[in-house]
């Protein structure tokens, strides 16, 4: 590990002298947490594999998983991708319509690209962030920006300061604080080939606005991961997860996570609801944080309702799928 040292956490909105101080410890190859519009991120120049190294070290993260590289704006793509002309009128749409925003795109890289950030792969992911202190930072920092989520490999993305703090106090600088983040799950990643939209990730961009680009096909990248030997132990809470069944209530102390108006309040320690309005968008704002809440509590079982499976409750349920699925004997889903 990285020996520890001291962690500061500014409010960047209020203080924009704490956006020169992240651009100035980008400069000399530190690594920062900020800020976007899905979760918060932990972020080092892209450019310098040095950096990059770093970010894998604070946040004990296997080589293999590669990152991705965020610009302030499309620019940037002649110089890190190679141009290709077959996808290139869905690609222009696309960008048109979700950039800057959570939606991250693979290209083939070129070698400015170091093989570190894209795991020696012949493609590197590429997302303009929307958030405005994300953004001013790479204005100000000048390079791409590599930033995986800023919590440590397999645990719950962070879209609090508190939640990066709790994750990565002692192993960075700065943690610039901007409130919760917005959207609150990570991007949508996609891939363009021969005129169609390959999902690998689900997120916030979601397949029904995505279709009116192009054909959509959904690849389930959990089995590519898993060919190479790992199991799918991604946003897993320590606490063991389950979906809800009236059938099963538990007799050992557990939450429940509810879509809706709460429920069967009487047979749970702890009960929260994702959104009671069930409002898709709120529940994705506030997924992660009830998932840390009830972990942090102190309960034998947390057990959650599905949500339905339409636009951004994809990624919900995806998200839920895997930390439900880290917990089962069975880890492949
Ligand atoms: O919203 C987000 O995307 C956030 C914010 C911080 O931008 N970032 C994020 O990064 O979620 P991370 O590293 O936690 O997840 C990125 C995912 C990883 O599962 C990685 O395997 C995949 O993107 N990825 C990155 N580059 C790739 C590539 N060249 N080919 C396939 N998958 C790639
Ligand atoms: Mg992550």
């Amino acid at each position: 590990m990285t020996p520890l040292i001291e962690t500061v956490t500014l409010r960047a909105d209020l203080d924009t002298r704490a956006i020169t101080l992240a651009a100035e410890y980008l400069n000399r190859g530190d690594i920062v947490a900020l800020p976007t519009e899905t979760v918060y991120g932990l972020a080092g120049d892209a450019l310098r594999p040095g950096a990059v190294a770093k970010i894998f070290a604070i946040k004990e993260r296997p080589y293999f998983d590669p990152l991705i590289v965020h610009i302030a704006d499309r620019g940037w793509l002649p110089r890190l991708t190679t141009h290709t002309p077959e996808n290139a009128a869905i690609l222009a749409a696309l960008l048109d319509r979700y950039w800057p925003g959570p939606l991250t795109i693979l290209f083939q890289r070129t070698i400015l690209v170091p093989d570190l950030v894209t795991a020696g792969r012949e493609t590197v992911a590429i997302r303009c962030p929307r958030h405005p202190v994300f953004h001013a930072v790479l204005r100000m920092f000048g390079n791409p920006i590599a930033a995986p989520s800023a919590n440590r490999f397999g645990r719950i993305s962070p879209t609090r300061a508190e939640h990066v703090n709790d994750e990565l106090n002692g192993r960075v600088p700065l943690i610039l604080d901007s409130g919760p983040t917005p959207v609150g799950i990570e991007s949508t990643i996609i891939q363009l080939v021969q005129n169609r939209i390959e999902i690998l990730r689900a997120g916030p961009i979601s397949i029904e606005e995505l279709s009116n680009f192009a054909p959509v096909i959904e690849r389930n990248r959990a089995n590519e991961i898993l060919a190479a030997g790992q199991t799918a132990s991604h946003y897993a809470p320590k606490t063991k997860m389950s979906w809800f069944q009236p059938s099963r209530l538990p007799k050992e102390p557990s939450g429940l996570i509810c879509w809706g108006v709460v429920h069967h309040r009487e047979h749970f320690s702890k009960v929260a609801s994702l959104s009671e309005q069930r409002n898709l968008a709120e529940a994705a704002t506030r997924l992660f944080g009830l998932m840390r809440q009830m972990d942090e509590a102190g309960l034998e079982h947390i057990f959650v309702d599905p949500v339905p499976e339409q636009g951004i409750g994809r990624a919900i349920m995806n998200r839920l799928k895997r930390a439900i699925a880290a917990h089962s004997s069975d880890s492949t889903f």
